[in-house]
């Protein structure tokens, strides 16, 4: 027999399992496609390893057979996709969202920052837009997950 104090004790550490797992070193690991061309790809890339990433980089001239595969409609398409444990990472995003994705692990295919906003990681020499990032699942619907530049 489970005394009550025993019980509590026991749903708060399976609360806190759930909620508050930790990202680890070995989570901080992404393959990131991009065109041999694209400069700005670079960019993210160092944004991504100075927080902590290790990135393995695979050139393609095509991106539209990457993105079809790991489920991110070419609507929200950036200029590279990050492959992240079961996630793509599309465009620009942040490395402080992709964190958070990692920290709550939402149910979704993917984290993108449409096309090339002006202000984003990689994209600093553009100026400085409002931008979103977004949450696709898997109809390919978009939820807004990160909003940055005063967004
Ligand atoms: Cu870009
Ligand atoms: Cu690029």
């Amino acid at each position: 027999m489970i005394g009550t104090q025993t019980r509590r004790a026991l749903l708060a550490g399976v609360v806190a399992a759930t909620a508050a797992r930790p990202v680890l070193a070995q989570d901080r690991r992404m393959t990131t496609y991009k065109t041999p061309w694209c400069g700005c790809c670079d960019g993210w890339v160092a944004h991504m390893r100075t927080a902590g990433w290790t990135v393995e980089v695979i050139e393609r001239e095509d991106l539209a057979p990457i993105r079809a595969r790991y489920g991110v409609p070419d609507r929200y398409a950036g200029c590279h996709t990050a492959l992240v444990g079961a996630y793509a990472i599309e465009g620009h995003v942040p490395a402080a969202d992709v964190e958070r994705l990692l920290r709550e692990r939402p149910t979704a295919v993917a984290l993108a920052a449409p096309g090339m906003p002006a202000g984003s990681p990689g994209m600093e020499a553009a100026g400085r837009q409002p931008y979103v990032t977004l949450l696709i699942n898997y109809a390919g619907e978009a939820t807004i997950f990160g909003r940055h530049n005063g967004a």
